[in-house]
């Protein structure tokens, strides 16, 4: 953990329990965050692993790309918050799903659907949540592919459960998200012109899904299944 988010968490705990206990806590928050790392390590070698078999097999490489992250301390005491938790590491590790999470971009919209079904083949994944956001947009536009899903990690006195959100996308889809995720911050609009700004980008989404089954029809006379 980076030294100023240690500080913040360490502001934040002194204000909700005794502070003599804020040292032992940091720590196990420390080795809690070390823990959801390897978590993600191994779900991104996962990944890694069957984009270089498929690169074999087709000639191609469905996934364009893969970013990790992990939630920062002051979005999970702020998320706890939301839902009326104490903080306390049990409840960040059995009521948040996405302490850790990965993004998978790939290039086409049918890769997404076929890297889902070849990591929950695997037989340590256990899937707890799945949403498809693909079949299913938001009303606002966004699509994506979301799953929570717990892999065991083997440490020095045993294994652990680790629960990790996975989120898959096209190339556009993450075009679309990353810019509206940016905007959405800086909307002190009047209301009428942000409402024109949503209806707006729900059409950008729109264009982009549309696109995204184009490029797939393409793809699809390229490399005949
Ligand atoms: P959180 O409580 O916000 O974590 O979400 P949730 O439990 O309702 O889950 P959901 O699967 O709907 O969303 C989880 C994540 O998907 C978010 O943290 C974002 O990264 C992404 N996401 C969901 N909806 C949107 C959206 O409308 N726009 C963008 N840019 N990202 C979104
Ligand atoms: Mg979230």
């Amino acid at each position: 953990m980076m030294e100023n988010e240690q500080l913040l968490l360490l502001e934040q705990l002194s204000r909700q329990i005794d502070p003599e206990q804020v040292p032992a806590l940091v720590a196990d928050y420390h080795k809690m965050i070390t823990k959801y790392n390897c978590a993600l390590r191994e779900v991104r070698t996962k990944f890694e692993v069957l984009n270089d078999e498929l690169s074999i097999k087709s000639n191609r490489n469905p996934i364009h790309a893969i970013h990790t992250r992990i939630k920062n301390p002051k979005s999970i005491m702020d998320k706890l918050a939301r839902k009326n938790l104490p903080f306390s590491l049990t409840a960040v590790q059995n009521e948040l799903n996405d302490v850790a999470g990965i993004r998978v971009i790939c290039d086409f919209v049918d890769d997404i659907y076929e890297i889902a079904e070849m990591l929950l083949k695997q037989d340590d994944i256990r899937l707890i949540q799945c949403k498809d956001y693909i079949r299913n947009p938001k009303p606002n536009g966004y699509r994506s592919y979301h799953m929570i899903i717990e892999i065991p990690v083997f440490f020095s006195d045993g294994k652990e459960l680790l629960k990790v959100e996975v989120q898959l996308r096209t190339i556009a889809m993450d075009f679309w998200a990353s810019l509206e995720h940016e905007m959405k911050y800086k909307k002190d609009l009047p209301p009428e012109e942000s409402a024109s700004i949503s209806n707006n980008l729900l059409e950008c989404a729109t264009t982009i899904a549309k696109m995204d089954a184009n490029m797939q029809e393409i793809k699809n006379k390229i490399y005949p299944r």
